[in-house]
């Protein structure tokens, strides 16, 4: 690395925060924490971590609490905003104001967008963005790109198509900026009314090459990773508009019969209906995979944050 990098006591608000040399780092920390991951540390023995999560979540708050016992820490926190004083009026910036008194690092899920830099501007310890609302998922972002890593070997080189719904998703913005820092061509795949959110779209075209389609077919063959989404029904304004994109796309055996030998599939996750359950047993998915990679990524950003890795 040429220059220091600096992480402790840093909020993870958007993944346009970081330089492609930190995501780099992050990633090369997420590897060394892989045999932690299975033997267990105590390198953050005695820190806590927060999880505030006003959205329903199961990979991203579980595996965060996991990192944090699986490095000697403990984690405390609420699921649903049901059960916390927010039910009684109390605002995000009295929240984050109190929790830093129980924690030395908070993960914030919020259906907001721009509510982890408020909570930011507020809290004395550091914030993770664990989603804010459609507009963006920078760990998720991470442990993806460590998957495609993982799996290929590298990022650099690879042709990449981010499928579903490009518009409400928040892991395909993410995704998309921090794709844009390595030398790759993208390929965006959506129903008209679901494509790429045009900041997103701008910001990248200035860096990689983009080519935006409504038809998957034609694509499946050309990439080496495809990254399937949910069309996401809660973020819709009118469930007619729901209704007129919902299962638009689905990856089953027929779709992948053109698809390259070592094409890898991943998905965030939930899934619904877009990805075949026939596929999960082929050589492609990779996606309960990526679940195991979330762990990792997280352990290596928190023992980062918390300064007990360098
Ligand atoms: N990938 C993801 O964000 O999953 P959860 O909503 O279960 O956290």
């Amino acid at each position: 690395m040429g220059v220091s990098l600096k992480f402790e006591g840093r909020d993870v608000i958007s993944i346009k925060d970081f330089s492609r040399e930190e995501i780099d780092y992050i990633l090369k920390i997420g590897q060394a924490m892989e045999s932690i991951a299975v033997k267990g540390s105590d390198m953050l023995r005695g820190r806590i971590l927060a999880t505030l999560f006003f959205e329903p979540s199961t990979r991203t708050r579980l595996s965060f609490e996991a990192a944090m016992h699986k490095l000697g820490g403990s984690a405390i926190g609420f699921a649903e905003a049901e059960i916390a004083s927010v039910k009684k009026g109390e605002n995000l910036a009295d929240t984050v104001r109190v929790v830093e008194n129980y924690a030395d690092v908070i993960a914030l899920r919020h259906p907001l967008e721009g509510a982890a830099r408020l909570a930011a501007e507020f809290a004395k310890v550091p914030i993770i963005n664990g989603g804010s609302g459609a507009e963006e998922h920078p760990t998720q972002a991470l442990l993806d790109l460590y998957t495609i890593m993982k799996e290929k070997g590298e990022i650099d080189g690879l042709k990449i198509a981010l499928i579903g719904d490009l518009r409400y998703g928040r892991t395909v913005h993410s995704l998309a900026y921090a794709l844009s820092l390595y030398n790759i061509e993208l390929y965006l795949v959506s129903p008209e009314s679901l494509k790429m959110r045009r900041e997103v779209l701008q910001t990248i075209k200035e860096r990689i090459s983009v080519t935006e389609k409504t038809d998957l077919e034609k694509i499946v063959p050309l990439v080496d990773v495809l990254y399937v989404t949910r069309i996401q029904k809660e973020r819709f304004p009118d469930p007619a508009e729901y209704a007129k994109v919902k299962g638009s796309h689905k990856i089953d055996l027929e779709t992948l019969s053109k698809a390259k030998e070592d094409l890898i599939i991943l998905h965030p996750l939930p899934r619904v209906d877009e990805i075949a359950a026939e596929v999960d047993n082929t050589s492609h998915a990779r996606y309960f995979q990526q679940v195991w990679n979330g762990i990792v990524v997280r352990m290596g950003l928190l023992a980062l944050i918390l300064g007990a890795v360098k």
